[in-house]
This record gives C-alpha cells, structure tokens and sequence, in this order.
C-alpha cells in the first residue's frame, strides 16, 4: 500500500523585507545577503500572525477537499509554541471544525519535527488503514535586530494530509537517521529569540549529511544519478546548496544538471519567504513540485535536519496527475501581494512581536480577505478570528 502526502496547503504572512533594504540598513554588500546567503526577501509576522494562526491558515487552503470521516490524527510541530502546557492543534481543531474524536498534540524537535510528525502520521497511516493524519508545521523564526542571525529571519506554515493512495507522494520504504546532543541551536524558555552559533550549526548540517545520505543510498542500493532532485531543509538556501555541492560530487553531466536546476527550483519559494523552522524542507519541495517540471514516478530525495540535533534522510515518488492537486498561481499571488515594509517598519514589527500579549486588546488585520488571524488575548486565551 502507498502511503504519503497528498494534500499539501501553504501560508506565509502578507508583509516582506528586501534583503538589499536589510543590507543597505545594516551596511553590509547585498551580495552578501543575496548570494552568500542565498535569500532575496523575508516574510514579517506581525502581531496578528501567530504559529497558530499561520497554520489554520496553511490547512484551510485544503480542507474542503478533506473526507473528514476518515481523520484520525492531527499533529502541530512547532518550535515558536504560543503555550508550555496546552496544544497549539487545539485551537486549530476549533477554528476549522474538526471532529472531536481525533488524537490531536504538538511535537517539537527544532526544525526536525514537521519530518518526526510526517514519520508518526505514516505509521498511524499503516496501522490505520483508511484513515488520515493532518500535519502542521509552523514557525515564526527570530534571531533579533542587527545580529548575524537577521537575515535568516521569516515566517509561515506547511501543511500536509497523509493518506494511502496519496495524489502527490509516495514515500519509499527506509530511512537513516543520526542524531547527537550538541549546542548548535536554540531557544531557552525565558527568550523569544533563538541563540546560534551559525557556522558550528552549517558544520554539523552538513556533516549529518554525509553521514545519513552515503548510507541511505547503500541502504537501498540506490545511485545519486537515481533522483530527479534532492529537497533539503533551508533555514537560508545557502546552506542546502552547500550540501547539494557534496550530493553532486563526482557525478556525470546529465546528473549534475539535473539535480542542480531542481535544487534551484526547490530554493525558489525560500528566497522569498526565508527560515520557516520545521517546514522549510516541505516548502522546497512544495516549491520544486509547482516551479519544476517532474514526472510521475521521478525519486524526490528529503534531508531533514533539525538543531540540537537530528537529521533524517528519506525518498517518495511522484505520483501520476500530481499537479492537479497543486495551487501555483495560488501560491504565486500570496507572494507578489505582500507589502514591502521598510526596515524602521520592520523593526517596529519586531519589537513588538518579543512583547507579552496586551490583555483585552483587540487587533485588527491587513490581510487579504478569508484569512484567520490573531485578535488579541482575554484571560490569556489566545483569540482566533477569520477575516
Ligand atoms: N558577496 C558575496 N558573498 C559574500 C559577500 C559578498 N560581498 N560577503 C560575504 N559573502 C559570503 C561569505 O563568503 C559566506 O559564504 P560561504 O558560507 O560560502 O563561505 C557567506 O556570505 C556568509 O558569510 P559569513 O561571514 O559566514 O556570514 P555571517 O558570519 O554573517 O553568518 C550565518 C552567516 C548564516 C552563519 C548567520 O546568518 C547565522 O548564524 N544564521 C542562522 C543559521 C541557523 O539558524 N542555523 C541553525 C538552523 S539550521
């Protein structure tokens, strides 16, 4: 039986940086921005964005074409948790009317869990056939103002359907995992920004990557020249090109060329949203699925990696008629619509993102309309509406 992904919403917030802006600001070359790091623009969360309204929002693009009937899980990963205690899946269970005999809870290993959630969703999937997983991942990522971390700053939400026979992809039997206790990334609990040491972080990626690619392809017995393209986990495209280099080594032309231009079209997306935390793989590869020009059956390969750390190696393929379950002009539309803020406006934003919640506050939201958004806080109860 074929169990994978086969509904796959996105979201991101309506407010942008320049990085060329950001780089003038800061007086640093934008090439530095632009080509060292990789990222053309990042996406704002203002104060009426959370990690959960991001994620109503990235599975209310699907849900009308859910069999609710047959959902049985509902997983949040997340690394920006709105609350130490309670569920951030809760509320989106509330906002878009989800059964209430459904096993719903949050996960969270760094930028791993959205991979963690996909591995558990598959599982319940095998053990429960018929039966569905929903599977968020959402994150506002911040580093602060001024610091080397800036520009690999931004916002938004991934969301999947797991179910056998799936319309988009099949996942292949196997994995390989590699995991160690190391302070590469993180965020203690009384920070609202992340604390980093940036090039330890990018040795240890791409040293997870050798260590669980090489041997996933002698696992399955499988050649580099067997994938039509490699999606890796992007918190800046920099960093996943630096892995593709070592994927691509040695390999004949054709090879080369291929997974070169779909690594490109895998980082499209991310250019322009930036570090979405747990979702930035599933948004190469949504970004290589409605940029590139794949066909069914072609090997899609997905190096996870989440600070801390752990990384996951794994592959699907490509399902017949995958497009038509994909919304590209969509998705092109959320991301030229956006307002371009100015870095004060930016940094206005900022600040007020690390500030506690007003109590009985009341927002109100820009957005474009038929979006939920975060209306502020009664007894500290976060509340949701929609536009
Ligand atoms: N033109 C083109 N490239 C330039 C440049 C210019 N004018 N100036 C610098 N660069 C390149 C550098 O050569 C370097 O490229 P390389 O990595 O291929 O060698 C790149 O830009 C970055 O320069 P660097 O000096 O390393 O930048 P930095 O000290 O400001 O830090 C990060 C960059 C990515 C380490 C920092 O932004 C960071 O820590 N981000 C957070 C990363 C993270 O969250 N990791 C954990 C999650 S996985």
């Amino acid at each position: 039986m074929d169990i994978g992904i086969d509904q796959i919403g996105f979201y991101t917030p309506n407010k942008f940086v320049d990085m060329v802006d950001l780089a003038n600001a800061r007086n640093q070359d934008p090439n530095k921005f632009l080509i060292g790091i990789g990222q053309d623009r990042m996406a704002v969360a203002d104060k009426t964005q959370d990690a959960v309204s991001m994620g109503i929002n990235a599975t209310a693009e699907y849900l009308d074409q859910v069999d609710l009937e047959q959902l049985g899980l509902l997983i949040f990963a997340t690394e920006s948790g709105i609350d130490q205690s309670k569920s951030a899946s809760l509320f989106v269970k509330e906002a878009l009317n989800l059964p209430a005999r459904i096993r719903t809870f949050e996960i969270k290993e760094a930028c791993f869990a959205l991979t963690a959630s996909l591995q558990v969703a598959r599982d319940y999937v095998r053990a429960h056939p018929h039966h569905s997983a929903m599977i968020i991942g959402s994150d506002i990522a911040r580093y602060g103002l001024a610091t080397a971390g800036e520009v690999t700053q931004g916002a938004g939400a991934i969301s999947m359907l797991i179910k056998e026979n799936p319309a988009i992809i099949a996942l292949e039997e196997g994995h390989t995992s590699h995991s160690e206790n190391i302070n590469d990334f993180w965020r203690p609990n009384n920070l609202a920004t992340a604390v980093v040491d940036g090039h330890y972080s990018r040795d240890v990626y791409l040293d997870f990557f050798k260590s669980t690619f090489k041997p996933f392809l002698a696992e399955k017995q499988l050649q580099v020249s067997d994938f039509a393209g490699i999606c890796y986990h992007l918190p800046y495209t920099k960093m996943g090109y630096k892995a593709h280099k070592i994927a691509i080594e040695g390999q004949d032309d054709e090879t080369v060329k291929r997974l070169s231009d779909n690594f490109q079209l895998s980082a499209k997306y991310s250019r322009q949203v930036g570090n979405i935390y747990t979702a930035s793989l599933y948004m190469s590869v949504l970004s290589l699925l409605e940029n590139g020009d794949l066909e069914a059956g072609d090997r899609i390969g997905f190096f996870s990696y989440g600070s801390g750390a752990m990384a996951e190696f794994f592959s699907g393929k490509v399902v017949a008629g995958y497009q038509k379950r994909l919304r590209p002009a969509l998705h092109a539309r959320m991301l030229k619509e956006r307002i371009r803020l100015g870095v004060g406006q930016y940094e206005d934003i900022f600040t007020e993102g690390l500030e506690a919640l007003p109590e009985n506050v009341e927002f109100t939201s820009d957005a474009n309309h038929g979006t939920w958004y975060l209306a502020g806080q009664e007894g500290y109860v976060r509340q949701y509406k929609q536009k």
